[in-house]
C-alpha cells in the first residue's frame, strides 16, 4: 500500500534526521515505531503525511508518487487516506463531541445522505470506543481518556486507509494508555485500518503486529528494550 524508499531527511540546526530510510506497508499491518525522544519519530510520521518533505527519496501510495503532488493534491491525499492521532487531543473546546468528531466531514463537500451515512458510522465507531453516551458533551466536560477516544473516532471518520498516531498514549495515565492500545489493536482486527504508531511507550508497541526501532536515521525491526 506505502512504499518509503530510501527517505533522507535533514534539519539545518540538527544536521540527518533519517537517513536513506526504506519501510513497505502492507493493507492491514500495524506497525509500531519505537526510538527515543529526538531520534525522528515524528518527522517520519509527517513525511507519510504529507505535513513535510524529504529531501530526498521516494514515498509511493498505491502506485503513485506523492512527493510531486503540490500543496492542493496534497491536502486531498491527506484527507482522503490519512487519519492522524496525536499526544493531545486537539478537540475544539466549543464543539461538542459528535460536533468534533464529524467535522472533518465539512472539509469535503458532502450530499445529504451520505453525510447521513457518516453519521451512522460515527454512531457506530463511538459505540465501539465506548464514549457513545458523550455524544452532547463538551471536552472540558470528558476525561483525558475518553478525548483521546473522540480524537481516535474523529480520524477514522472518512475511512482513512492509513491512521498515524504520534505518541497517542502520551498524555494519558497507564489505564487509558493500555485501553487506547486495546482499542487500536481492536480497530485494525475489526476494519483492516492499516496503523502506524509512533511512542517509545514498550507496553504499547508490543501490542502491535510488527515492531520497528528508530535509530540512527533508519529502521531496524525490533524492539531494543
Ligand atoms: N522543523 C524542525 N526544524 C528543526 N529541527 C527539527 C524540526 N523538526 C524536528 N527537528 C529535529 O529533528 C530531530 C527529530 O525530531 P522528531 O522527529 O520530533 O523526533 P521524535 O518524534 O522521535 O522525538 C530532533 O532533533 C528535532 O529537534
Ligand atoms: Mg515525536
Amino acid at each position: 500500500m506505502l512504499l518509503l524508499n530510501k527517505i533522507t531527511k535533514s534539519f539545518l540546526q540538527r544536521g540527518t534526521v533519517l537517513k536513506d530510510l526504506s519501510l513497505e506497508v502492507r493493507e492491514g499491518d500495524m506497525i509500531s515505531v519505537s526510538g527515543p525522544s529526538g531520534s525522528g519519530k515524528t518527522t517520519l510520521l509527517n513525511i507519510i503525511g504529507l505535513l513535510d518533505r524529504p529531501d530526498s527519496g521516494d514515498l509511493i501510495f498505491k502506485g503513485v508518487s506523492l512527493l510531486g503532488f503540490d500543496s492542493n493534491r496534497s491536502a486531498t491525499y491527506r484527507n482522503r487516506n490519512i487519519g492522524f492521532v496525536f499526544q493531545d487531543h486537539l478537540l475544539l473546546p466549543y464543539l461538542t463531541v459528535k460536533e468534533n468528531i464529524l467535522l472533518p466531514l465539512l472539509a469535503s463537500d458532502m450530499k445529504e445522505d451520505e453525510l447521513g451515512r457518516k453519521e451512522g458510522d460515527a454512531e457506530e465507531l463511538m459505540r465501539k470506543t465506548n464514549i457513545a453516551d458523550l455524544s452532547g458533551k463538551y471536552p472540558f466536560q470528558i476525561s483525558g481518556g475518553e478525548a483521546q477516544r473522540v480524537a481516535l473516532v474523529r480520524a477514522l471518520i472518512n475511512k482513512p486507509a492509513l491512521l498515524l498516531a504520534d505518541e497517542p498514549t502520551g498524555s494519558l495515565d497507564r489505564r487509558n494508555a493500555e485501553n487506547l492500545g486495546d482499542l487500536l489493536v481492536q480497530l485494525n482486527r475489526d476494519y483492516g485500518i492499516t496503523i502506524i504508531l509512533a511512542t517509545h511507550s514498550i507496553s504499547l508497541a508490543r501490542k502491535m503486529k510488527v515492531n520497528y526501532t528508530l535509530s540512527e536515521g533508519k529502521l531496524a525491526e525490533g524492539l531494543l528494550v
